[in-house]
């Protein structure tokens, strides 16, 4: 099993630094061609050690784009962005940064096992180790007896709970998550959630985690912030005040229901329901 511990996984978990922190960000994508896109717009806001940030918002406001900004996947046209207090690039070279994206990258020709340990693999450790922890993970999302099967004998759920097991098997203290409950059913999603509120809490991860469903961002996060469309801009940030550990129970409350409302009314606002 991978070192998981507080203070057991570096930089980003220092409290001199947030987890990450977006100062003014400006990202236009082709700048000076006809296709010039301004993505995003002056976004700036922190998200602290160990805390659960979800982002809402419209089709195309620069929710994908943000999270490749933290990934260093990506340079902001202006601002800056940091994690752990060092530049994107450096943390994820580092392995502070696991990424699960919205449609499961799997290599084809490699069993479950083997797409589970692959980032190990790439950080030289060795096979019996790797496998260990692979396994440990596998397990975790539900996917015990499936080590051999190849991505192509598995359904969509299944093989994106594999890309959420790779994630989380080198054991990042930033976890990026782009809408990876999407391909899930109702059932499996609900199940996942849980397991990630499991995860997020016994290993001390930060999460920013991006979805298009108001229920799952109040459901999971210690703040849910709202983007605007495009160009995307910091809309809402309302902190999630309710207790822990989330139960089935807090869907029922009052307070929980009039998050969703406020939340709705944002993204309602500004596509121009009303
Ligand atoms: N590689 C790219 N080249 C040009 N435009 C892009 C690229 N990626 C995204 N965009 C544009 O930037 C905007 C934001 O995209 P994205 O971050 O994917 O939004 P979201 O994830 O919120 O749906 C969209 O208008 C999209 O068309
Ligand atoms: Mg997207």
């Amino acid at each position: 099993m991978t070192d998981a511990r507080p203070g057991a996984d570096g930089a980003a978990q220092t409290a001199a630094h947030p987890a990450i922190r977006f100062q003014n960000i400006g990202l236009v994508y082709g700048r000076g061609t006809a296709n010039e896109v301004e993505a995003l717009k002056d976004v700036s806001f922190d998200v602290r050690p160990q805390e659960f940030v979800s982002i809402l918002g419209p089709s195309g406001c620069g929710k994908s784009t943000l999270l490749r900004l933290v990934a260093g996947f990506l340079n902001p046209t202006s601002g800056s962005v940091s994690v752990g207090g060092v530049d994107p690039e450096n943390a994820r070279t580092n392995g502070l940064l696991g990424v699960v994206f919205q449609s499961p990258v799997l290599l084809q020709w490699r069993n479950v096992i083997e797409n589970v340990g692959f980032l190990l693999e790439l950080q030289g450790v060795p096979r019996r180790k790797r496998q260990e922890t692979a396994r440990h993970y596998i397990d975790l999302v539900g996917l015990g007896g499936f080590e051999r099967h190849m991505p192509h004998q598995l359904s969509g759920g299944m093989q994106q709970r594999v890309s959420i097991a790779r994630a989380l098997a080198f054991g990042p203290s930033v976890l990026l998550m782009d809408e990876p409950f999407g391909a899930l059913d109702a059932l499996t999603r609900d199940r996942m959630a849980f397991d990630l509120l499991d995860i997020w809490k016994r290993d001390k991860k930060t999460v920013l985690f991006v979805t298009h469903s108001v229920q799952e961002a109040v459901f999971l996060s210690d703040v849910v912030i709202v983007m605007t469309a495009r160009p995307g801009k910091v809309g809402l940030i309302r902190p999630i005040d309710l207790g822990r550990p989330r139960t089935k129970d807090h869907r029922l409350q009052m307070e929980f229901v009039e998050h969703c409302r406020v939340l709705l009314d944002e993204l309602e606002a500004d596509v121009g329901y009303h």
